[in-house]
């Protein structure tokens, strides 16, 4: 019976355990550049006890780009910081991944090349807030603008070069982001795609941007070094279908043929409740890759299900916020830090690379 503290193999990925960092969003890329810098090689390279760590999201583009300070991975100042953090990570034993992002429709337009609209599958608002620099506030997303056919190629294109920047920089594979009501799950949920092309109406057009998407990621990485991320059951950033499980079931489908390193699910409404057992079942059956638990997991939960064979792996999110040994806390049943919220997002070292080891606090 494998344990949480036992290696596994999600695809060409070699876990020294099942327990991986969350990607998770803090907003401390370089201002202007929006590139990593050595405070986020530390941060990184602190939980590099977890098996795999998730990088977080990073816009694959400026377009793709939604609130402050997140890092991207279409320039060189870019790469550059993140070879610096997956150096860290590497020299610290640990394995690390990019999470690639486009946000579509939540975005604002103080945050988009030229004050342009944000873009989507086509022109409906988000009931949704963002974080904006200038002046640095939480404001209403912007309408966006349908994309046309004619920029679609475009688009993919956007992520094959991120791919081939996260390569470059020396990542051991990628994660596409197609969960939490951004761009790609836009796509694939009707309450936002009202297309007349080829990429809307039926739920095989929906599902055919993330396709494309994949073909073109592993037409730079291998298949088993790229991991995909989604979320059938979020409400994040107001997304919603009128047929989850048909809708979710041809995606996962689909996303199967590739051969992929895992499946990365959340298993809930996105840091809130969580689903059904049977319904996480059902669609966890489907595929035939590595599947990657996340959304709402502690300790006991996570060995569980890893013990009765329900999961492969778990993503813990907030608790590593806190928890740079979080491994060790967990194998050794010691007691958790508790995150401080106001420091979650943006600011600098405080409450980032402060947070106690194990062994500090019992020097404490
Ligand atoms: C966020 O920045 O709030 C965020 C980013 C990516 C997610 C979820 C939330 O998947």
């Amino acid at each position: 019976m494998p344990t949480l503290f036992d290696p596994i193999q999600l695809g060409d990925l070699h876990l020294a355990n099942r327990i991986v960092m969350a990607p998770l969003t803090r907003d401390r890329a370089t201002p202007g550049t929006d590139a990593p810098h050595a405070l986020n090689a530390e941060y990184y390279a602190q939980r590099a006890t977890a098996g795999l760590l998730i990088a977080e999201a990073t816009q694959i583009s400026p377009e793709g780009k939604g609130y402050a300070f997140t890092p991207g991975i279409y320039s060189d100042a870019q790469v550059a910081g993140w070879k610096q953090v997956v150096q860290a990570v590497h020299a610290h034993g640990g394995r690390i991944v990019l999470q690639l992002w486009h946000v579509g429709r939540i975005s604002h337009t103080s945050l988009q090349p030229g004050g342009a609209a944000p873009v989507a599958p086509s022109a409906i608002r988000a009931n949704a807030k963002t974080f904006i620099e200038e002046p640095q506030s939480f404001v209403d997303v912007s309408e966006p603008r349908a994309l046309e056919t004619h920029e679609i190629p475009r688009l993919i294109e956007d992520y094959r070069k991120a791919a081939i920047n996260a390569k470059a920089a020396g990542f051991d594979g990628i994660e596409l982001h197609a969960a939490n009501g951004y761009l790609l799950q836009q796509f694939l949920c009707d309450a936002t795609n009202h297309r007349t092309d080829q990429y809307g109406g039926s739920i095989e057009n929906r599902v055919r941007l993330i396709v494309e998407v994949l073909e073109a990621l592993t037409a730079v990485w291998p298949a088993n070094r790229v991991g995909i991320r989604l979320s059938p059951w979020t409400k994040f950033g107001d997304i919603a279908d009128s047929d989850p499980v048909a809708t979710f079931n041809a995606a996962i489908d689909a996303i199967d043929r590739f051969g992929l390193a895992y499946l990365h699910m959340i298993e809930g409404d996105t840091g809130a409740g969580r689903a059904p057992d049977a319904e996480i079942a059902a669609y966890r059956a489907r595929f035939h890759g590595a599947y990657v638990a996340n959304n709402g997991y502690n300790g006991a939960l996570a060995e569980a299900r890893v013990e009765a064979g329900q999961t492969d792996a778990v993503a813990f999110g907030r608790p590593f916020i806190a928890n740079p040994d979080l491994v060790d806390r967990l194998r050794t049943g010691a007691a958790l830090n508790v995150g401080d919220q106001a420091t979650y997002y943006g600011g600098g070292a405080h409450g980032y690379t402060d947070y106690p080891f194990l062994e500090h606090a019992k020097a404490a």
